[in-house]
Order: C-alpha cells, then structure tokens, then sequence
C-alpha cells in the first residue's frame, strides 16, 4: 500500500488491530511477525528527534531501520521542541520510510520527563505546536499517543487540542502517567475521547486475547492496540483480521519462537555473544510456549541460535521415545516394534 496521506484512513477500512509501540519489543523482527499476521500497522520503539538530528544518527540506527519490504510502520518519535521535531520527521521520512509519524505523549520514563513524552501532557499547547510542526514537514499522516492525563485525566480537552491541531489519528492509553502500568486502563475515559473528536481514536491498555479486544470495540474507537499480550503471540493479529481464533499448537509455536531468532540475527547481525541479536530475545522467547514452563530455564540463559534450537528441542522431537534397552532379546523387540506399528 502506498505511504502518503490518507494512510491511516485507508488501514481503519480493514478488520484488526493495532501493534503497539514498545521500547526493546517493538522492533523490526517483531514488527515482521506482527504484519505477517495481519496486524493494522505497526509502531516503531520511540526515537528521540534530538537524537536523530543532533545525535550523529544515520540510516543505520536499528530504532528506525526498516526490515527489507516493510511496509504499514509507523515512526514514532519524541521531543519538546517544534523545530528539533521538524527536521527529525524529515530524517525520518529520508532513512526509515515510515507509513505514518507519531508523537510520542506518554511515556512516564523519568529521563523522557522535561524533555517530552508524558511531560506534554501537563504542556499540552507545546504538543499542539508540536504536531503542527510535523505536519508542515511532511505530507504523511501525523498523529500522536497519549494517556490519559499526567496525574489526573484531562484526556478529552488534550485530544480536542490535538485535533484541533492537525493530527490524523489519536491513541490513548487508558492511564495517566503517574499511574505508570499500575492498575487497570480505564476504558470508559477512553470511550469519552472517543466520543469527543472526528478524528478516529486508539484504545490501549490491557488487551491480551481476541474477545477482549473485541469488546473493546464497543468504546467507539476505531481500532484497538496490543502491546504486551502481542509478546509472544503474534497470532492475535490474525484471529482479529480474520475472526477465527485459533492459536497454533506449541510446535508452530516453537517455529515461530526460532523464526523469531533467526530474524533477529539477520536484523542486528550475529555478533560474538548474542548480546544484540539473541540475548535481548531472553524476556520474549519463552512468552511462546507460556504452556511449557519445563522450557523457560533454558529459553531465558540464551546466547546463540544454537541455543534456542537446543532449548526448544524437545518440542521437535514430539513425545518421547522409549529407552533402548540393552542387547533385548529377539522376541522383545519384535513385540515393540509391532506394538508400535500403526
Ligand atoms: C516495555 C514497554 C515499552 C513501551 N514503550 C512505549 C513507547 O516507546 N512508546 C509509547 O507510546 N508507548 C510505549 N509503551 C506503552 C504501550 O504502547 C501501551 O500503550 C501500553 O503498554 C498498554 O498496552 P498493553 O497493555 O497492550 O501493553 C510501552 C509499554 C511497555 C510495556
């Protein structure tokens, strides 16, 4: 599909959901295995536009490089500052080939705070200068995520203001940044943003299986977003493009998991140790097989592919084998093998 205004519109036309944006999860090989599935579109982790334009970042930075042939992946990006903003959406939009640029309103990580991120909400009018800087810098959609409000909710008058500034689409996590990931997303607050602008709206927050997303649905926003629940089960996005709920057996999964390895070795490279290409899959692999917690020692202590071929072994093997038993005699063993037969 052609990147270009319009897209999310265009993406709003089908069945699915959304993957969300999420610092060391959402990455390229995570993002394959989501639009393999069917996801709406995907999020990139956050990138600082500070980074991007005063850093000395290239083409090259893995935050925003694309996987050969991606297509439907939002930038997101964060930042307090109109122009800094400005020319990261066009470094952006030159190295990554973004869908669509986002801006980032919602992160509570305290080195974020002051700089962007949540902060914006306790600021909004600078994020509204801020968004129309990104929209005079490029002719794609720009649209922003927040929560609900810094320590109270104020979501409805900020997402009224973003609007009113240009965005294309808004995303709402149901908490406010002081809430951090504690308690659960308040989806009736989301449902009142929903309700309050033209824009389409993004419901975030706590969604881990196909019935509860599409329940809620049913706060009138236009699609609904995964983020943790998509760890390990890309499989989410297809029963919602699809609406057939089904979930492969633990050997699929077991393929998924490797596949995932192998693409995170292609994406980063393979380095002497894994501390790029495998180890960061430590915290997800085992997030495939939660049914298997015999397998979680050994997917957690990963360092190479041969690792996670090895942990996930007795998953290809299928049940096992009964022991040879030293030198049977003839009779035994022709029992056992017509025993076996089919
Ligand atoms: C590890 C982690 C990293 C996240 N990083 C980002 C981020 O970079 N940008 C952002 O807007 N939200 C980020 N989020 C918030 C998610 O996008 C999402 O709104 C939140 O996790 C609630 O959805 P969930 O319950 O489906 O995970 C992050 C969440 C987690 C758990």
């Amino acid at each position: 599909m052609t990147p270009g205004p319009g897209f999310y519109a265009r993406r709003l036309a089908q069945a699915g959901a959304v993957l969300a944006p999420m610092a060391g999860y959402s990455d390229a090989p995570m993002r394959q295995l989501a639009a393999e599935q069917g996801a709406l579109w995907t999020v990139s982790e956050m990138i600082s536009s500070r980074g991007l334009v005063l850093g000395g970042e290239s083409e090259k930075l893995t935050l925003g490089r694309p996987y050969p042939g991606e297509q439907g992946r939002v930038v997101q990006l964060f930042g307090a500052e109109p122009d800094i903003l400005a020319q990261a959406v066009g470094r952006a939009e030159a190295w990554f080939a973004p869908a669509a640029l986002d801006l980032n309103m919602g992160c509570p990580v305290p080195k974020v705070k002051g700089r962007g991120g949540a902060c914006l909400l306790q600021t909004p009018e600078v994020a509204y200068d801020l968004v129309r800087a990104m929209r005079a810098a490029t002719p794609l959609d720009v649209s922003a995520k927040i929560r609900l409000g810094w320590d109270a909710d104020r979501s409805v008058e900020v997402a009224q203001g973003l609007a009113a500034a240009g965005v294309s689409l808004i995303t709402v996590h149901g908490r406010t940044s002081a809430q951090r990931y504690t308690g659960e997303a308040d989806w009736d607050a989301i449902a009142r943003v929903a309700a309050s602008v033209a824009v389409p709206v993004v419901g975030s927050g706590d969604v881990r299986s196909a019935p509860q997303a599409r329940a809620r649905r049913k706060a009138g926003v236009a699609a609904v977003m995964i983020g943790r629940g998509a760890v390990g089960n890309p499989w989410l996005f297809r029963a919602l493009a699809t609406g057939e709920d089904t979930r492969p057996d633990a050997r699929e999964r077991a393929r998924t998991a490797l596949r995932h390895a192998q693409l995170h070795v292609a994406f980063y490279g393979a380095d002497r140790f894994g501390l790029l290409s495998v180890r960061p899959l430590r915290k997800v692999l085992h997030q495939y097989l939660p049914d298997h917690p015999e397998l979680r020692e050994a997917l957690v202590q990963v360092n190479t592919l041969e690792d996670v071929e090895r942990a996930l072994a007795p998953l290809w093997q299928g049940p096992p084998h009964p022991a040879p038993r030293p030198g049977p005699p003839p009779a035994e063993h022709e029992e056992h093998v017509a025993l076996s037969a089919p």
